[in-house]
């Protein structure tokens, strides 16, 4: 495997061959990531990864400084899932002068949820993946579901933009216990971790009662978040959010939409002492 850090070097290699399969990540890899890498190579060799904690999408009282940075045991997990190159620009490279151009998402999917909670997120992680595409110019580019949002909207600025990439999407990799895998889950104590899986127990729940609901109706649907928030709280957790959405845009789905068989996704994020986590399922 190439590590290159340069966007220079990056072209000079890719120039001449096949058009990548690219997942971009923030390092501290864990088989979620690794589920990426194969896909990715599904769609055809060679196979880029980046890894780049981007300063952009973190707000000042966020994890920027702590986020966990594992450089040599991600390489030797990259090199067994056979990437040919790792681009991993240092800040200086990716951002030499400050970025003021940037990306920023419509309201109506970058301020909701995660949005809402994390201001100016989105925006970072829209600019930092226009930028990263733009050094690899890959024919597809790989993002995990877990972050169900963050996918939908790279989604629709790979749209608006007419990028010549193919966005796709990987399934969520969970733990043995039901928790699904992230950089994050190393910030928990073990009772923390003992427990963490309620998270997805709690969405499962919400989707066996979405299901079970004879009338499909938005009273209904919000008691059912309520009460899930409520459980949530009951367990010790410091829920963001529990959001029953639609798939196609992550609104809140109306009555008429709801009775003619709307497809939902519950969203959530929550804290459990310091650690935030977020989940989703698809209904
Ligand atoms: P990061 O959190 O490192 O995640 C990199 C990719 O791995 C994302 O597409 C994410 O959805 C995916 N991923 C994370 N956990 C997963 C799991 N358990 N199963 C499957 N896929 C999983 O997301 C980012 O980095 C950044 O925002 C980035 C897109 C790199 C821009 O900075």
């Amino acid at each position: 495997m190439k590590i290159i850090s340069d966007i220079q070097e990056l072209r000079d290699h890719l120039r001449g061959q096949n058009r990548a399969s690219f997942v971009p990540t923030m390092g501290n890899l864990h088989e979620g990531h690794l589920s990426l890498m194969r896909l990715a190579r599904q769609h055809g060799d060679p196979v880029v990864a980046s890894i780049f904690v981007n300063r952009l999408q973190f707000g000042p009282n966020e994890d920027f400084d702590s986020y966990p940075r594992t450089m040599q045991a991600d390489i030797d997990k990259l090199e067994k899932e056979g990437v040919y190159i790792l681009f991993a620009p240092t800040e200086r490279e990716l951002y030499p002068q400050p970025q003021e151009y940037r990306v920023d998402p419509p309201q109506q999917l970058g301020d909701i949820l995660e949005g809402e909670f994390r201001p100016g997120f989105f925006k970072g992680v829209c600019t930092v993946v226009l930028k990263l595409l733009s050094c690899v110019q890959p024919k597809v580019a790989v993002f995990g579901k877990k972050d169900y949002q963050q996918l939908m909207i790279i989604r629709q600025m790979a749209k608006q933009f007419a990028l010549p990439v193919e966005i796709v999407a990987g399934e969520t990799i969970r733990a043995d216990d039901g928790l699904a895998l992230s950089s994050r889950n190393g910030y928990l104590s073990a009772a923390e971790r003992a427990i963490a899986p309620q998270l997805q127990d709690v969405l499962r729940h919400v989707r066996h009662e979405v299901l079970e609901l004879s009338n499909r109706n938005k009273a209904a649907i919000d008691a059912i978040e309520k009460k899930a928030v409520a459980q949530l709280v009951h367990q010790g957790w410091q829920p963001d959010y529990v959001a029953i959405r639609q798939q196609s845009d992550l609104a809140p789905s109306t009555n008429e939409a709801l009775l003619a068989g709307e497809q939902l996704v519950i969203l959530t994020a929550a804290k459990l002492g310091n650690t935030r986590l977020i989940d989703n399922l698809e209904i």
